[in-house]
């Protein structure tokens, strides 16, 4: 019989490609999402790419009832991957009660339903940014963890150590905690992809906008920091190859092939490529000039960082494949299919 697997925030960016790889490796997929950052019609893409229909309920991980419901009509889940948080920096700046009460509470909510239904471990997302700026590159998971610069990133070091006092004070649960450094692209059939609300925050949907004319300029922000081309650096993973390492990872806590009972791993490529080179790649696989200006520093913003992915290739048995150009090509792809779609 299939495993069944709980994604959490499923219909959106990550989430929804993590459930092609999941149902694509044989495993049932069960996506709970309240749809605050996402749309059910993503459900649709996944059908097209996979041919399986998953279960889909529409809830929110802050109502303990819905979520102990949610147990019980499904019975028998065998873990979860926890993608359903809140992930706007800027946003939670302005609103942090907002992002503590629904990130934090989102995953207590889950730990404490899960030993009482048997769900053997959690896969949770976690970020780079929990690194702050690195003393060193790359950089790899003994580094030092920096006091947060947001909101936003407190919510994700507060949920690593509350998964790890869960599990030191004996609960019969496993986790892995994956620290994803920057995601972009999409799947290649342009069938699901990253659909930013109103204007992108983030790079990649900010250049894809500016080169199909959704966005009139780009802004860098900065070009004199201490870097070959002054621009920041960044280890950019193709979202394909960062939804497989969930399979992964849910294969290792499932068949028990380690007795640790949480382990943590970089998700990167384990190369810097700066804000500028990127421009460079999309200009190249898009064979159009893109529209962009140098303006003054973005504020919080961290100079430069890029993973030691040794853990995660040597323990895991997980590599990045794609080449950046690729990976910026598919969300180019996905861009010129939502306009002939017309969602914009
Ligand atoms: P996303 O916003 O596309 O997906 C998150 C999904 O969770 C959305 O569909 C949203 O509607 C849903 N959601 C939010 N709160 C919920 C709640 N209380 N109950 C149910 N559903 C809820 O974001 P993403 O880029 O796919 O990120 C997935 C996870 O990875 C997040 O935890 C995020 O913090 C983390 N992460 C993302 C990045 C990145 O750059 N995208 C980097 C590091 C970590
Ligand atoms: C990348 C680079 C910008 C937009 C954020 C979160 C982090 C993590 C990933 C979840 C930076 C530059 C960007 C623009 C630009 N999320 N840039 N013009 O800042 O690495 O990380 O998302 O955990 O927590 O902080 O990603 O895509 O916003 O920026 O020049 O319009 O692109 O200055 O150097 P970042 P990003």
């Amino acid at each position: 019989m299939a495993k069944k697997i709980l994604v959490t925030g499923g219909t959106g960016y990550i989430g929804s490609h993590t459930v092609v790889e999941l149902q694509q490796a044989g495993y049932e997929a069960i996506i709970v999402d309240d749809l605050s950052n996402s749309n059910a019609d993503v459900i649709e893409g996944i059908v097209k790419i996979t041919g399986i229909r998953p279960i889909f309920e529409k809830l929110d991980c802050v109502d303990f009832s819905a979520l102990k419901d949610l147990f019980e009509k499904y019975s028998g889940i065998d873990g979860i991957i926890h993608f359903a948080a809140s992930k706007a920096v800027g946003e939670s700046v302005q609103k942090p009660l907002m992002y503590y009460r629904n990130n934090l509470v989102s995953l207590i909510n889950l730990l404490e339903l899960m030993p009482e239904f048997n769900v053997k471990g959690i896969v949770f997302s976690s970020s780079c940014t929990v690194y702050g700026e690195p003393n060193n590159n790359p950089i790899d998971e003994n580094a030092p963890i920096k006091p947060a610069e947001s909101p936003y990133g407190n919510t994700k070091q507060i949920n690593e150590e509350v998964i790890q006092d869960f599990i030191h004070s004996g609960a019969s649960i496993k986790s892995i905690i994956l620290r994803y450094f920057n995601p972009i692209g999409s799947h290649p059939s342009a069938e699901i992809g990253e659909l930013p609300i109103g204007v992108p925050q983030n790079l990649v949907p900010y250049i894809t906008q500016t080169g199909i004319g959704i966005r009139e300029q780009l802004s860098v922000f900065g070009n004199d920091y201490n870097t070959p081309d002054g621009s920041c650096i960044r280890d950019f993973i193709n979202v394909v190859d960062l939804a497989k390492a969930h399979v992964v990872a849910i294969e290792r806590m499932l068949t028990d092939k380690s007795d640790e009972k949480v382990e943590i791993f970089n998700l990167g490529t384990g190369k810097g490529v700066s804000v500028l080179e990127l421009i460079n790649v999309f200009e190249k696989v898009s064979g159009k000039p893109l529209n962009y200006k140098i303006v003054g520093r973005r504020e919080g913003d961290i100079e430069q960082i890029w993973a030691n992915p040794d853990k995660a290739n040597n323990v895991l048995g997980w590599t990045a494949k794609e080449t950046i150009e690729d990976t910026v090509a598919s969300a180019w792809k996905w861009q010129q299919r939502l306009r002939n779609r017309g969602v914009m």
